[in-house]
């Protein structure tokens, strides 16, 4: 397949790229920087740069501004929603200027779309939150479906937090740990729905090869855990001194609503529509997954 990716260099894209080359599938990267083109990477760092007549078997949409590096100023989260919205256009654009479309499109969104819903059970029916990373998705994908065409199925990937060692949050979140200091923000009664990198990108070729599946797809583990569980199973693979616990107020005081939504929101989602596909995950259980990711090199 020739495959059109946007956000090819970031945490998820450069896993995917690096997997899909190996498939033997040739990659074409829009990137804001100017990189070097390989035998089976080409960057442009813009789509008029591909001719109407080029055949794009496949679009992977993952660009956009990272969510939890900092405090979500209002100008932050204009730049938020319009790194997505604004390179969604420009694909749109493209793919009616192609002269044969994309049989498939992967578009990436994220389980901030249900909001904080404490230990409700999540599938991709359930209802969207209200809050701003809820609305983000939501407008998000509703502007993606407009890539939608007879000869174009899209498939809205709602990632959970992908764990990987090149990246993300579990680097983040396993830190402290390394210096024997276990941290666990908030109650730790919140539910995080995570998902190994090695899952989230066998999902996505996944979703490109089953040429019938079209829809919502959840790419979380089946096995969501409370933050409390999470700091525990690291604290087993990284010993630690003690704990420290981060009071909710303090959280929400150093870094706002980025906080609110995105460390202390509770999200307890499963992936029916992946598992109904018939799905297999190489890490449905999070110890296995922190033994690959934190002990194992
Ligand atoms: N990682 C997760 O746990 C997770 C969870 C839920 C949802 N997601 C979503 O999945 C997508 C991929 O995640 P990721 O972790 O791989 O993201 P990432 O590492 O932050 O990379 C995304 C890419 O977006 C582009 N980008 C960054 N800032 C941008 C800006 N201001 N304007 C336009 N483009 C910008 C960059 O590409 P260039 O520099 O090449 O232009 C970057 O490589 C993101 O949209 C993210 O919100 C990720």
């Amino acid at each position: 397949m020739h495959i059109l990716m946007t956000g090819g260099t970031g945490f998820i894209g450069r896993a995917f790229v690096k997997h899909a080359i190996k498939e033997g599938h040739t990659i074409t990267i829009l990137s804001r920087e100017k990189r070097d083109s390989s035998d089976s990477i080409e960057f442009v760092r813009n789509l008029d740069e591909i001719d109407s007549k080029c055949q794009i078997d496949a679009i992977i949409n993952l660009a956009g501004a990272p969510l939890g590096e900092k405090r979500w100023s209002e100008s932050y989260k204009n730049e938020l929603t319009e790194s997505r919205l604004g390179i969604t256009e420009i694909l749109i654009k493209f793919c009616k200027r192609l002269s044969k479309r994309p049989a498939v499109i992967l578009s990436a969104s994220a389980i901030g779309y249900y909001g904080s819903r404490g230990d409700d059970v999540l599938t991709e029916v359930s209802s969207a939150g209200t809050n701003f990373s809820s609305k983000l998705c939501r407008d998000w994908e509703a502007l993606s479906s407009q890539m939608l065409s007879p000869d174009t199925r899209l498939c809205s990937l709602r990632f959970g937090v992908v764990f990987g060692r090149s990246g993300g949050a579990l680097r983040q979140l396993s830190q402290s740990f390394r210096f024997k200091v276990g941290t666990q923000i908030g109650t730790g009664n919140q539910w995080m729905s995570w998902v190994h990198l090695e899952d989230a990108v066998r999902a996505m070729i996944f979703l490109l090869n089953q040429k019938h599946l079209t829809g919502v797809f959840n790419v979380t583990s089946p096995n969501p855990v409370k933050v409390s569980e999470l700091g525990a199973a690291i604290a087993r693979r990284l010993p630690v001194y003690f704990h420290l616990r981060i009071p909710e107020k303090l959280i929400e005081g150093m870094l706002g609503e980025m906080a609110t939504e995105l460390l202390l929101a509770s999200q307890r989602v499963i992936p029916d529509a992946l598992s109904k596909a018939g799905f297999d995950f190489t890490y449905p259980e999070l110890d296995a997954a922190l033994k690959r990711e934190l002990v194992e090199s």
